[in-house]
């Protein structure tokens, strides 16, 4: 019997391994249409430009791809596959809106959060994520938005007390970043869960929050594992694939497994503590911190009387938990620029993309629309759209607010920049738009307001060296080695806390 276990599963892997070097030869053996896109040449054939479009440094590569190659740019990525970088508006308008099923989000990223977070909104699909999305819309509108306010302005007061004490008598360079990342995940803690992660006075570890944090840098690097997830969780069963990473002895390996059991074992700590509070009643439910009005009580109250076909199942609901978390705290931490430079699709079939005005391929014609083999990645340009001269101006790279004061030029109303929000991509548009956007918003307002009028803000003694890292969410640094994420700013007293 167990010899014969033993044959059939060497005859698998033997299987999937010849299945995955055919496809890895025929991406070199065959040309694809994306082949007479201009674009950088390949420097690696084991991971193509990546290593430069993801180079925390970066920047200057993607500026001059866009500006050498204009706003369709074909890159390589791993072992032969083509990546596009597109930022021209009516090519992103059919990938976020008119054509987003068949340019959905990459299957190597959802899996790895899957994996980690269980079936929340940021990895399902099709009818499961159009269900997931009716039920929590409502929950991120503006009316309850409105009950979160007290909560925000109450943790809004904790920073600002925590932060008077730490410069009482003296100006100091304090690191906002950890302030406000801090206050970030307690904003979430308490309006998405109902949950304090963080007092805002000791600073104590947390275990949920130290794993959310530590896992996508994780992943990020077991880079080639990672863009092969999808073909893991195809092996069997979830009870085989767990035995499987228990036995492989690698230690990042290991760490991963670690961080989803502690994020998997305190997600279900909250929820269940939040179903209890429902079952008791109301009366429960409203000395839990938030007072219920928090988006998960909410949600889990809307799901208990919503109609069969409507209703989530527990393990949707349960990965909402991660997955709020994980979208809501360093987007919003970072997120004096658009943190996220740009976001993955991938062809979920065959598909046309249309553009703005037509290019001219490598070999001189001018086209008008690409033909996009199934399977080709996608980069949507956030930043590269937002920093568009042709659009915005030659005023760009300028620090305007009053642009939005005014009437938009009308460039940029014509381009019908499909973001949801002021013909920005920051985040994102269509069907996958970012849920939390008023959320993250009420946020930034709610914690700057209150900063701004006890604080004065000046440069750190270390300003010079503040570097910007490029990366899923941006992220800044002291000088261009260190990788700890650090933004020192002189904070003074203007006016004592009431
Ligand atoms: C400045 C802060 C934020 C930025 C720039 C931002 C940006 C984005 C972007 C670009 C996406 C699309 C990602 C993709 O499809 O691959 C997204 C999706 C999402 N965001 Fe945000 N986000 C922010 C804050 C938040 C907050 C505070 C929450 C929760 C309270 C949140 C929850 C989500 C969720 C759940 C999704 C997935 C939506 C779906 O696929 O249907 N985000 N966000």
């Amino acid at each position: 019997m167990f010899d014969t276990t033993l044959t059939f599963l060497r005859t698998a892997i033997l299987a999937f391994a010849a299945w995955v070097v055919w496809k890895i030869a025929h991406r070199f053996l065959v040309k694809s249409p994306l082949d007479n896109i201009p674009g950088p040449k390949s420097t690696s054939i084991l991971t193509g430009n990546l290593s430069q479009m993801f180079d925390r440094h970066g920047w200057d590569f993607h500026r001059e791809i866009g500006e050498k190659y204009g706003p369709i740019v074909k890159h390589n990525g791993i072992l032969g596959q083509r990546v596009l970088y597109v930022f021209d508006p009516k090519a992103m308008h059919s990938i976020v809106i008119k054509d987003q099923y068949t340019f959905q989000p990459a299957k190597f990223f959802t899996e790895s959060l899957r994996i980690g977070f269980g079936p929340g909104l940021l990895s399902v699909y099709g009818e499961t994520h159009r269900r997931q999305r009716k039920m929590l819309n409502p929950v991120f509108s503006i009316n309850h938005m409105r009950h979160m306010t007290p909560v925000f302005y109450a943790i809004a007061h904790k920073l600002r007390d925590a932060i008077a004490l730490q410069v009482e008598g003296t100006a100091k360079d304090l690191d906002m970043l950890r302030w406000i990342g801090r206050t970030a995940l307690e904003l979430i803690g308490q309006g998405g869960l109902g949950y304090s992660f963080d007092s805002l006075t000791e600073d104590k570890p947390n275990a949920f929050g130290d794993a959310l944090k530590n896992f996508l840098p994780t992943v990020f690097q077991v880079q080639l594992l990672r863009y092969h997830f999808h073909y893991f969780t195809k092996l069997g069963p979830a009870s085989f694939r767990r035995r499987l990473v228990e036995i492989i002895p690698h230690p990042l390996i290991q760490k991963i497994k670690d961080i989803v059991d502690t994020m998997q074992l305190h997600s279900t700590k909250i929820f269940d503590g939040k179903k209890q509070a429902l079952k008791a009643g109301d009366e429960a439910v409203v000395e839990q911190i938030s007072q219920g009005k928090d988006v998960m009580s909410v949600l889990m109250k809307a799901n208990m009387e919503a109609s069969k076909e409507d209703k989530l199942p527990e393990e949707e609901l349960l990965a909402q938990v991660t997955t709020l978390v994980f979208a809501a705290t360093d987007t919003t931490t970072s997120a004096l620029y658009p943190p996220i430079s740009f976001v993955f699709r991938q062809a979920f079939e065959d598909g046309i993309l249309p553009l703005s005005r037509p290019i001219h391929v490598v070999d001189g014609r001018p086209i008008s629309e690409i033909s996009v083999p199934k399977g080709t990645f996608i980069a949507v340009g956030v930043l590269a759209s937002n920093r568009n001269e042709d659009i915005w101006g030659k005023d760009v790279l300028e620090w305007k607010p009053e642009r939005w004061l005014s009437p938009l030029p009308e460039e940029v109303t014509a381009a019908r920049i499909p973001g949801v929000y002021s013909n920005l991509m920051t985040f994102f548009g269509g069907g996958r738009a970012c849920i939390g956007f008023k959320f993250s918003q009420l946020e930034m307002k709610v914690v700057l307001s209150t900063l701004l009028q006890s604080f004065k803000f000046s440069p750190a003694d270390c300003a010079k060296n503040i570097t910007w890292n490029l990366a899923g969410v941006k992220y800044p640094t002291i000088g261009k080695v260190d990788n700890h994420p650090s933004l020192p700013i002189k904070m003074e007293l203007i006016s004592p806390s009431p």
